[in-house]
C-alpha cells in the first residue's frame, strides 16, 4: 500500500521548496548504482528535515544511517556556523563515495561520519544530541531510541523513519516486521518523556519531542 499516491507525491514536491542540485545529483547516483535506492529519503521527506533542522537549529545531530548522505546534508542545512552532524552507517563501501558528495556541499568539514554497528558507535560519541534521525536496521529502532533518549535534552527532536511500513501494520495478519513496528509504536506512544505524532510523510515519519 502507497500511503501516498503519484498525484499527490508530485503535488507535495511541486509545492515544496527546490531539491537542490547536489541533492538531485547524490539521487540520479544513487538510484544508477545502488540496489536498495528507494532508502534514500527523497526530495519532499528531505525538505522536511532540512525544515525542521532550520527551525530547531541544533547544535549536534546524530544521524543513524547514513546511506549515500542524502538526509544528512538536509539535516545539515540547519546547523549554526559551530555545529556538527555525527552520521553512522555500517557499510564500509560506500564511505568513499558518501564523503566526496559531502565535501562537494558547503557542510563537508560540519560532518563526521562514523563507520560501523550504530548500537556500538552511539556510545563511543561523547555529549549530547539536539536532534536525532533515526534510519538504520529497523529492527533495532527501540534500542536506538532507548540509547539516545537521555542524551537529548528537553526541546530536543528524535525523528523515527519508516514507522508506518508501507502500510503494512495495517495488514489483518501483519508479518514479523510489521508486528515490529506497532510494537516500537505502541511502546513510544506509551513513553511519558516524549511529545510524539507520526506524519504520514512516505512511509511514516515518528516526530518526538523530548519533555
Ligand atoms: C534507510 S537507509 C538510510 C537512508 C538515509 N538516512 C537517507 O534518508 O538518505 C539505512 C542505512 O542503514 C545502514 N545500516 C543498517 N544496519 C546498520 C547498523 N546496525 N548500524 C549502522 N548502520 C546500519 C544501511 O547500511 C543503510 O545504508
Amino acid at each position: 500500500m502507497d500511503i501516498f499516491n503519484t498525484a499527490l507525491n508530485k503535488y507535495l514536491e511541486h509545492t515544496c521548496d527546490v531539491e537542490p542540485v547536489l541533492l538531485q545529483e547524490i539521487k540520479r547516483e544513487t538510484f544508477l548504482s545502488e540496489v536498495r535506492p528507494n532508502m534514500l529519503s527523497g526530495h519532499y521527506q528531505g525538505r522536511l528535515l532540512s525544515l525542521f533542522s532550520k527551525m530547531l537549529c541544533p547544535k549536534v545531530i546524530l544521524e543513524l544511517g547514513t546511506f549515500t548522505g542524502y538526509a544528512t546534508l538536509c539535516l545539515a542545512e540547519g546547523l549554526p556556523s559551530d555545529g556538527i552532524i555525527h552520521t553512522v552507517d555500517i557499510d564500509e563501501e560506500l564511505e568513499d563515495k558518501v564523503r566526496q558528495y559531502f565535501d562537494a556541499s558547503p557542510y563537508g568539514n560540519q560532518i563526521i561520519s562514523h563507520i560501523g554497528d550504530a548500537a556500538e558507535i552511539i556510545s563511543d560519541i561523547p555529549g549530547n544530541f539536539d536532534l536525532v534521525f533515526i534510519d538504520a536496521d529497523k529492527k533495532n529502532n527501540f534500542s536506538y531510541f532507548n540509547a539516545v533518549i537521555d542524551r537529548v535534552p528537553q526541546g530536543g527532536i528524535i525523528l523515527i523513519d519508516n514507522v508506518l511500513w508501507k502500510g503494512k501494520i495495517f495488514d489483518e495478519n501483519p508479518d514479523k516486521r510489521s508486528k515490529s513496528f506497532l510494537e516500537l509504536n505502541e511502546k513510544i506512544a506509551a513513553d511519558l518523556r516524549v511529545e510524539k505524532l507520526i506524519l504520514p510523510v512516505r512511509d511514516g515519519l515518528f516526530v518526538l519531542r523530548k519533555k
